[in-house]
């Protein structure tokens, strides 16, 4: 029942756990249908819940037939090797016809090329530094194969330096934002989602050119909301059971909230973050609501 954490190696510069690494060769071949559905976003960004709102929406709000399968085998993480019992994103995806709704936290330039050459619609979540890294280390605490997230001070200063895996939080937020309109991608953020999720539902509808009614919205909204998701054991993770995710470090479904970051920071480390922000922000203007 042991399990082991990998260790990250470089692919192109970009941290990644090493079965990525090992297994990039194929990721990068892997070419999509033009139907097919990407999602991408740094880790913790809010992936999980983009994917069932995206489900619901391909099933007309059908809660039932979203609760076919768990997430990650409804929606393949196309570049993840999972410990048993899910498969592989790349085995998943090869049994499956498309129109294949995929995750990736690959940044920008990591993106297997053909998704672009066939113009695959993408939607990118992108998350307030301090509530993602929040997240991220929980994730990293309660996940048994991610690399070992060490104590928390040390911890804040590899989210800066770009070392967690999937590499810089700001190369990533980035990469996607100079790119979304060349590439018609729409790009989202967390914050918007939790103060407005209707509207943030009906713009991935249209950008989708999707027509579900007004009932219906109402209705995916409701089944995508924190509570209901948590409860829900195709959306909460349960589906990777002890040892690899240990729920009871933390669960999956943590708090959802804004600005639990103010839980975890001290003022200093605040300032310290804030001052290095600036720096490796200054040259794109991305925005995320203030958090300081
Ligand atoms: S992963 O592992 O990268 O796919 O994780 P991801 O789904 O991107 O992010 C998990 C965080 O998103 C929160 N979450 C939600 N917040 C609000 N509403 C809904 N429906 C929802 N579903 C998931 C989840 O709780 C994690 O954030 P934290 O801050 O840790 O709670």
């Amino acid at each position: 029942n042991s399990i082991a954490r990998f260790p990250v190696i470089k692919v192109k510069g970009v941290p990644l756990m090493s079965h990525i690494a090992y297994n990039w060769d194929s990721i990068w071949a892997f070419r999509p249908d033009p139907s097919d559905l990407l999602i991408a976003t740094y880790p913790k960004a809010g992936t999980t819940w983009t994917q069932e709102i995206i489900d619901l929406l391909l099933h007309n709000g059908d809660a039932e037939a979203c609760k076919r399968a768990p997430t990650p085998v409804r929606s393949p993480f196309l570049e993840i090797y999972s410990p048993p019992p899910i498969p592989s994103g790349l085995e998943l995806l090869s049994k499956m016809d498309p129109p294949r709704l995929i995750k990736t936290h690959l940044p920008f330039q990591l993106v297997p090329p053909a998704f672009w050459e066939n113009k695959c619609k993408t939607i990118y979540v992108a998350r307030n530094a301090k509530d993602n890294l929040v997240s991220y280390y929980y994730f990293d605490c309660m996940n048994q194969t991610q690399p070992e997230p060490g104590p928390w001070e040390g911890y804040i200063h590899k989210f800066m330096r770009g070392e967690l895996s999937w590499g810089s939080w700001y190369e990533h937020v980035k990469g996607y934002w100079l790119e979304r309109e060349k590439r018609n991608i729409l790009y989202l953020f967390y914050e918007d989602m939790k103060e407005n999720p209707r509207r943030e539902v009906e713009r991935i509808m249209k950008y989708l050119d999707l027509s579900v009614s007004e009932d219906v919205i109402n209705h995916i909204v409701e089944l995508t909301s924190f509570k209901i998701m948590k409860e829900n054991p195709m959306t909460n993770y349960s589906c990777v059971p002890s040892p690899v995710f240990n729920h009871s470090i933390s669960p999956f479904m943590r708090k959802g909230e804004v600005g639990d970051w103010k839980n975890h920071f001290t003022p200093e480390q605040s300032k310290m973050f804030d001052d290095d922000y600036a720096t490796q922000m200054k040259d794109v203007n991305i925005p995320f609501r203030t958090l300081i």
